[in-house]
C-alpha cells in the first residue's frame, strides 16, 4: 500500500522540475494527483489530471480547488512548486521583474493555499507543502528579488501552521538547495559560477528533483503527522555552515 493511498493532491508547477517529480512520486504512492501549470507538461504526464493554471489568478485557483473537490470528494494535500527565479542586485533590478517574482512566488503560493483551505477546514485535516528555498533562509549574491520572495514563503508557511494547526492542518516549507531543473539551467549556465555553487553543497553536488519529491512526500504524508511550521532544508548541506577546504587538508580525510 502506498504512503498516500486515498489522498487527493493538488501540485502546482507540475509541468517541470521539482513539481513534476512530486507528481510522479505522489501518484506512485497512491494519491489522486491534479497537476497544474502555466505551461504544458515537459515530460510524460500519464495517469494524472493536468490543468492549465496561472497561480496569480485567484479566481482560477478557487475554481481548480472546487473542481478537485467536486470530482474527487476531498482535497488533502497542496504542494506549491510553481515559481520563477529573478536575478540581479538591487541597483540594476527592474521593478516589473521584482513584482513578477513576488506575484508568482509569494502571492501565487498564498492563493493556492487559500483556495485549498475551505476543503481542508471541512475535513479538519490537510497537509500543505510550500516549495521555498535555501535562499529564503540566507542571502545569496545576486538573489535579491528571489530571496525576498522565498523568505516570505517561509514565514507565510509558518503562519499557516500557527493559524490552522488546531484545525488539523499542517504546513511546512521545503527548502531545496540548488537542483538540476530547467529553472536552474536557465539562470545558472555551466561554468565558473555554477562550479562555485556546487562547491557550497557539502556533498559536492547539486540535487535531483526526485530527492526533493522524496522530502515533499515525507512532509505531505502521515509520517510527518507531528511536523508543522518547519522550514526543512533539503540541500546537500548547503546551509550547514561555511567550508573552505580546511578539513580536506588533513591527511585523515
Ligand atoms: P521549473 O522551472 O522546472 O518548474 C517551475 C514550474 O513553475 C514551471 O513548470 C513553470 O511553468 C511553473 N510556473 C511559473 N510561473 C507560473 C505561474 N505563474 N503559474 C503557474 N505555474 C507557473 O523549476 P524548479 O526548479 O522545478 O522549481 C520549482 C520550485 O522550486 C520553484 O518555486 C523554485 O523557486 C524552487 N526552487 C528551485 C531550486 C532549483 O535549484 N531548481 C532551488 C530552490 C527552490
Amino acid at each position: 500500500m502506498g504512503r498516500l493511498e486515498g489522498a487527493v493532491a493538488h501540485i502546482t508547477g507540475a509541468a517541470s522540475g521539482i513539481g513534476a517529480a512530486c507528481v510522479d512520486r505522489f501518484a506512485t504512492e497512491g494519491a489522486v494527483v491534479v497537476g497544474t501549470d502555466i505551461q504544458e507538461p515537459i515530460g510524460a504526464f500519464t495517469g494524472v489530471t493536468f490543468e492549465t493554471l496561472d497561480v496569480r489568478d485567484e479566481g482560477a485557483q478557487q475554481a481548480v480547488a472546487e473542481r478537485i473537490v467536486a470530482d474527487h470528494g476531498r482535497l488533502d494535500i497542496v504542494v506549491t512548486a510553481a515559481g520563477v527565479a529573478v536575478g540581479g542586485p538591487v541597483h540594476v533590478l527592474d521593478s516589473g521583474e521584482w513584482q513578477r517574482c513576488q506575484d508568482i512566488n509569494v502571492t501565487g503560493t498564498m492563493y493556492s493555499i487559500k483556495a485549498a483551505l475551505p476543503a481542508m477546514l471541512d475535513q479538519r485535516a490537510g497537509a500543505i507543502v510550500t516549495v521555498a528555498s535555501v535562499e529564503g533562509i540566507e542571502g545569496c549574491e545576486g538573489g535579491s528579488a528571489y530571496n525576498a520572495s522565498k523568505g516570505a514563503v517561509i514565514l507565510l508557511t509558518k503562519n499557516i501552521a500557527c493559524d490552522y494547526g488546531r484545525a488539523g492542518i499542517r504546513a511546512n516549507a521545503l527548502c531545496p538547495g540548488f537542483v538540476n531543473t530547467p529553472l536552474l539551467a536557465g539562470t545558472l549556465p555551466e561554468g565558473e559560477f555554477k562550479d562555485g555553487v556546487r562547491e557550497q553543497h557539502k556533498l559536492g553536488r547539486l540535487g535531483e528533483p526526485d530527492e526533493l519529491a522524496a522530502a515533499a512526500l515525507f512532509l505531505a504524508s502521515d509520517d510527518a503527522s507531528f511536523v508543522t511550521g518547519v522550514a526543512l532544508p533539503v540541500d546537500g548541506g548547503y546551509t550547514a555552515g561555511h567550508a573552505y577546504g580546511l578539513a580536506e587538508s588533513f591527511a585523515t580525510l
